[in-house]
């Protein structure tokens, strides 16, 4: 209680905002005791009520004041093509800003697909050079949160857990909390006994999708996706995609906008 909250400093960079529209909706914590009471939302282009010139006052306030001291959240990468005139903010390329931000932060997390992997703007051939954010930014510890979006209980749990123990949560080899990546999809789906038992959906519409039949011969990518919707859900447990009757597109890993997870054209 005696304590300042930690300033967050919230980018924005090639995405769809999503991640944001994840991040309000979580209900273990509820996002407005995370933003108002356990850090300090000082900058966040897209939630905060100053704009322009104002805004960007901020920012460089907090660098000054909290030097080493505040955390980088990233939603959306850098593009490097046309020296970054693909994303121009406050008449400056993103990366600048970017990198600018976190050459003093204690800690960066890189919200979604976007920030950690590139998404669906760096999908071939890639026009822009979008770039995950561990690949323009070193010497700094990123904390990968993949998924597109991430659950927002995911989000609100990595910040609860940098915040209440002062460091960052234990990551896997790809930089994310071990804690929600840590298993496959395939682990924990209440549709598994179908898939051990050799019960498939084959079509939409066909007998075993109405009777919740397993989705893999439907394109799931469960058994190779680590992600914890199949334990923790969405909508604050009321339902993951699975369950809405559709198979995982692998949206929390690597390069997945590429590798036939969406339909193909026809
Ligand atoms: Fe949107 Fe997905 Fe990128 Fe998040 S990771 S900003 S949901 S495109
Ligand atoms: Fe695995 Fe997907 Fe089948 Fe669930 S629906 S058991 S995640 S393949
Ligand atoms: Fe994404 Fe698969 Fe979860 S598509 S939301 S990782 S079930």
């Amino acid at each position: 209680e005696t304590k300042p909250r930690t300033p967050v400093l919230w980018l924005h960079g090639l995405e769809c905002t999503c991640c944001s529209e994840s991040f309000i909706r979580s209900a273990h914590p509820l996002t407005k005791d995370v933003v108002l009471s356990m850090l300090s939302l000082d900058y966040d282009d897209t939630l905060m009520a100053a704009a322009g010139h104002q805004a960007e006052a901020i920012l460089d306030e907090v660098k000054k004041k909290y030097k080493g001291q505040y955390i980088v959240a990233v939603e959306g990468n850098p593009p490097l093509n046309e020296d970054g005139m693909f994303c121009i903010q406050g008449g400056r390329p993103f990366v600048e800003k970017l990198k600018e931000t976190c050459a003093d932060a204690k800690a960066i997390i890189s919200w979604g697909a976007c920030a950690s992997y590139g998404c669906v703007q760096a999908a071939k051939p890639n026009p822009t050079r979008a770039t995950p954010v561990h690949k323009v930014i070193t010497g700094k510890p990123i904390i990968n949160v993949p998924g597109c979006p991430p659950i927002a209980e995911v989000m609100t749990g990595v910040v609860t857990y940098m915040l209440t123990f002062d460091r960052i949560p234990e990551l896997d080899r790809q930089g994310r909390p071990k804690m929600f990546y840590g298993q496959r999809i395939h682990d924990k789906c209440y549709r598994r006994g179908h898939f051990d038992a050799g019960q498939f959906a084959e079509a939409w519409d066909d007998e075993g999708s109405r009777k919740g039949y397993c989705l893999y011969k439907m394109g799931c990518k469960g058994p190779t996706t680590y992600n914890a919707c199949s334990s923790m859900r969405w909508n604050g447990g009321v339902s993951w995609p699975v369950q809405s009757g559709h198979g995982c597109i692998g949206c929390s890993e690597d390069g997945f906008w590429d590798k036939g997870s969406f339909y193909d054209r026809v």
